[in-house]
């Protein structure tokens, strides 16, 4: 329905929104860390800012998906999916041979990662624990470890 008002942009991180990045990564020290080393992506909907992607190159090969995240008012309408295949689709474009993302271990993020054809390969067990001063909960499950997915672009 919003699919063409939507607009898609990269933007100087230094202006992500960090309400809705810290929405998907509750830690304000870790989302202002990764953030000088990162893209933003973000999308608007008649100029408001309803997305945002944070994306950081690891290596010349690799680049992490640090954080992606949608308006609650405008989720579950396509929005996400959007952003992240044209993360995607930049991060095949520059050449990256690989996108990494670590999520929990359950829920709809998962399924939301593997539909664009990421793929596990490997646990950080008590990730969750370690890294965060909080407990974080999701449909009233406390996040521990963390699955490390992965996206490889083959043939370019
Ligand atoms: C993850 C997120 C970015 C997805 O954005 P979105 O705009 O809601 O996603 P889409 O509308 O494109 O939906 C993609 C799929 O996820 C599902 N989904 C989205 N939110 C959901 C929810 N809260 N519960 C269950 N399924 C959900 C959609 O139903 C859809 O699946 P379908 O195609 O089978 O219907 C968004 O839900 C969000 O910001 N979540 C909070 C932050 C977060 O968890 N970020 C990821 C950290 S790993």
């Amino acid at each position: 329905m919003t699919d063409s008002i939507t607009k898609i942009k990269e933007i100087t991180a230094s202006k992500a929104p960090m309400n809705l990045l810290l929405q998907a990564d509750p830690s304000i020290k870790n989302v202002e860390y990764y953030l000088r080393q990162s893209k933003c992506f973000i999308v608007t909907l008649e100029d408001q800012i309803v997305g945002a992607c944070v994306v950081k190159p690891i290596s010349e090969n690799t680049h992490e998906l640090m954080n992606i995240s949608v308006d609650p008012e405008y989720q579950k309408i396509g929005i996400g999916r959007k952003l992240l295949q044209y993360v995607i689709a930049a991060t095949r474009e520059a050449k990256v041979r690989r996108l990494e993302v670590g999520t929990g271990t359950f829920g709809y993020q998962l399924a939301f990662y593997q539909r664009e054809g990421f793929r596990v390969y490997s646990i950080e067990k008590d990730f969750f624990l370690v890294n965060y001063e909080e407990p974080i909960y999701e449909d009233g499950i406390q996040l521990k470890d963390m699955l490390r997915l992965m996206l490889e672009f083959e043939g370019d």
